[in-house]
């Protein structure tokens, strides 16, 4: 019988602007997720600015999405998730002693760069910022939970947003890298495991919900904000080793696993292209040090024109990571035939599987994509691998004052079982980190009612809501599961 490892880290995952709240506190400057309202299923989230005195909002969650020379504004009469979100800033130690109570072993959590470094071009450091997060992983030290730390977690100051235009500009690059040189030195002792971005394959992705949109211009922006990411990253990694040859630095990429809609061959074509569009590109690049061949299919298929250079290419080579991570919530389907009914979601497009099921967000449940994904991202790599993120968001009720949430269990537990089939398989699995740990601003619709939690927050889609934390009945599966090592997966 196969087990998980015996150091299995078990635990949860969240990002600083879908938790923390305090957006205007401790010193903190602006992200851009500051001026990004609340959106729906139906309605997109917006960013709100001002241009030549004027008021106004674009559809997007990135800079990239404001027009040029207009600024990011926080208007009166809109109402921004994020800036309470569910008050993780004042709530932490009440809410680590939770994830504590559930056996966490490892505890997913991003940095807010603005409360580093407000603007992200100060010479110093934010002092109060820095004490925030020193204080959290102290708490965490306390109940022997290790961080595992999201460097940016879709969370750029909104200043360096606005005037490099969402990484147009090589300057983000030391932008960036004075940031983490910061994190790495100041928390050494206290940190281990570091992530450099979170999904970084979500720019391909937006790209691609353009759909026949797509220009020239927008595939060159997206994949020379890559590069520069992607730059950005191994010079981390970098700098990371040599600061404390101790850590561990991973990539994190969005898991986009697709299949073949048909047997038809150009189906099996188009969906080995999507694979290596969605998965390996950033994958090869952060794990093999150097652009795959098909990079050149895909840029001249939008006449990219990368800015490139012989150091950039070094420091790819020398920076490669030390272990692979990703988030997986389901699969979609390639084809040009008509196999099942169009979807609708967040972040959710093409054809449905007639083999799944769906979500009300529109995302199905395909615990065999998780297996298949570890075993091909294995394979092609040979590094550990953590699962980051993984869980199902969905409408909670609270009755009598307990939250019953037997369809969480029952994807987390299917999530589980396909990791063990994947261990057997011989992959290296290090972790899992379940999403949104704790209830949570939902990135893509700015929503609290897509809550993925073991613990829920009384807060709903206006904000309105005590904070409340109660522990669901997931909380006592999952603890049971921890308590376990991943063998006691019944209710
Ligand atoms: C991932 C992100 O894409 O999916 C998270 O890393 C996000 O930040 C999660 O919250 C779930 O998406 P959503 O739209 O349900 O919040």
């Amino acid at each position: 019988m196969t087990k998980f490892p015996k150091n299995f880290l078990w635990g949860g995952a969240t990002a600083a602007n879908q938790v923390e709240g305090g957006y205007n506190e401790g010193g903190k400057g602006l992200s851009v997720t500051d001026v990004t309202t609340a959106g729906s299923l139906e309605e997109p989230r917006y960013l709100t600015y001002t241009l030549n005195g004027k008021k106004g909002k674009v559809a997007g969650m990135f800079a990239s999405s404001l027009p040029d020379g207009a600024k990011g504004e926080i208007f009166e009469d809109e109402y921004y998730p994020n800036h309470t979100a569910v008050d993780f800033y004042h709530h932490y130690k009440e809410d680590i002693k939770l994830f504590a109570e559930m056996g966490f072993k490892v505890y997913r959590m991003s940095i807010a760069w603005s409360r580093i470094f407000p603007n992200g071009e100060e010479e110093e450091p934010n002092q109060e910022g820095l004490e925030f997060y020193r204080n959290v992983f102290k708490e965490l030290k306390k109940y022997n939970i290790e961080p595992l730390v999201t460097i940016s977690h879709y969370e750029d100051p909104l200043y360096l947003g606005q005037k490099y235009h969402d990484w147009q500009d090589r300057k983000m690059i030391d932008n960036y890298v004075k940031y983490v040189t910061t994190l790495f030195k100041e928390y050494k002792g206290l940190v281990k495991y570091w992530l450099t971005f979170n999904e970084i394959n979500s720019t391909i992705a937006f790209l691609e919900f353009m759909g026949d949109k797509i220009t020239d211009e927008d595939a060159q922006r997206a994949y020379q904000k890559l590069h520069y990411q992607f730059v950005a990253s191994a010079r981390a990694v970098k700098a990371a080793h040599e600061i404390d040859p101790d850590y561990v630095v991973g990539c994190m990429i969005a898991g986009s696993v697709s299949y073949p809609g048909t047997p038809d061959p150009k189906d099996i074509l188009e969906n080995r292209h999507s694979w290596e569009k969605n998965a390996f590109y950033c994958g090869d690049v952060q794990c093999k040090g150097e652009y795959p061949t098909f990079a050149k299919r895909l840029w001249d298929e939008y006449n990219v024109k990368l800015d490139i250079t012989d150091q950039d290419r070094k420091d790819l080579k020398e920076g490669t990571v030390d272990m692979y991570t990703f988030s997986y919530y389901s699969t979609s389907l390639v084809t040009s035939h008509k196999v099942g009914d169009e979807g609708k979601g967040n972040f959710a497009m093409g054809q449905k599987n007639p083999y799944l099921n769906y979500s009300e967000w529109g995302w199905s449940t395909d615990p065999t994509g998780l297996q298949y994904y570890l075993e091909v991202i294995y394979d092609r790599y040979h590094l550990p691998i953590m699962v980051v993120e993984n869980g199902l968001g969905a409408i909670d009720k609270v009755e009598d004052g307990k939250i019953h949430d037997p369809y969480r269990i029952d994807y987390l537990r299917q999530h589980i079982q396909a990791m063990k089939k994947a261990i057997k398989d011989g992959v290296d699995l290090r972790g899992y980190t379940t999403w949104g740990c704790i209830d949570l601003v939902s990135a893509g619709t700015g929503q609290m009612s897509k809550r993925y939690g073991f613990i829920y927050v009384d807060s709903d889609d206006k904000g309105e809501g005590s904070l409340k934390r109660t522990p669901k009945d997931s909380f006592y599966w999952y603890k049971k599961v921890i308590a376990s090592n991943g063998e006691d997966l019944e209710n």
